[in-house]
């Protein structure tokens, strides 16, 4: 089954504390979307990709797009203030139907068995979501204080991507619109309208390169996958 991905990549990545967008910087040479947009490339699953680009940075993402040999890039559409407005940019241009994956380009170690799985179950729910079981204890504090320890058996944390059919993705777009709701993920806005959301379980590998020693975990990531090639 076929899917298109949307790819949110018009941040600023100002946690990354580098001079342009975190992006751009490099892993064994490679820029980071790079290495996001190939997994993509690689599955012949994936129908088209779908970029959010700030305008500024669009010859230069373009170029290593076509340095790279990458061809599914079917759009380039300029983001917005937050990550929700650079995709709703993106999804409100999409038409026909079908599966769409919500992916940042800030995760490049997502991995093809999760990607069949997220499709497979967008089909039979209304979305599903790559997850990991959450490790560390959770407490809720105010104040400085303690207020109390969560039970964690029951908590994930949640990675991208995140894949819906595209009319229930827009539709939940539209009415976060309306209603002014900013979440921090695609399945937030979802949630408002459905309630049949499956988690997949994927590993916690995919981190979302955010902060400067992130760039040292990538590549014990990648150290690890050449030693079992
Ligand atoms: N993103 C986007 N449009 C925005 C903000 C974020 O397309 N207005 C994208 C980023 O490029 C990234 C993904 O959403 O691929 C996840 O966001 P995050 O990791 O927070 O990246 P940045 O917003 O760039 O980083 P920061 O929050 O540190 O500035
Ligand atoms: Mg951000």
């Amino acid at each position: 089954m076929g899917y298109r991905v949307v790819i949110p990549a018009a941040g600023q990545g100002k946690r990354m504390g580098a001079s342009k967008n975190k992006l751009l910087l490099e892993l064994r040479g490679v820029p980071i979307f790079i290495h996001t947009l190939n997994v993509f490339q690689r599955d012949s699953a994936c129908e088209g990709i779908y970029l959010a680009i700030n305008p500024a940075e669009e010859k230069e993402i373009s170029r290593l797009i076509a340095e790279h040999g990458i061809d599914k890039v079917k759009a380039y559409i300029s983001g917005g203030q937050e990550r929700q407005h650079s995709i709703s940019n993106v999804i409100r241009e999409l038409t026909g139907e079908g599966i769409v994956l919500v992916h940042d380009a800030a995760r490049p170690f997502v991995e093809q068995e999760h990607i069949d799985q997220l499709v497979s179950q967008a089909q039979c729910n209304d979305g599903a979501i790559l997850a990991v079981p959450v490790k560390d204890t959770i407490k809720k504090g105010r104040d400085g204080l303690v207020e109390e320890t969560i039970d964690r058996s029951r908590l994930w944390s949640v990675q991208t991507p995140q894949a819906f059919k595209l009319s229930i993705l827009q539709a939940a777009y539209e009415k976060a619109q309306e209603d002014h709701f900013v979440g921090t993920d695609d399945a937030s806005l979802v949630e408002r309208v459905h309630n049949k959301i499956a988690f997949v379980q994927g590993n916690y590998d995919n981190i979302k390169l955010t902060t400067p020693e992130d760039l040292y975990f990538a590549e014990a990531i990648l150290n690890k996958r050449d030693d079992f090639i």
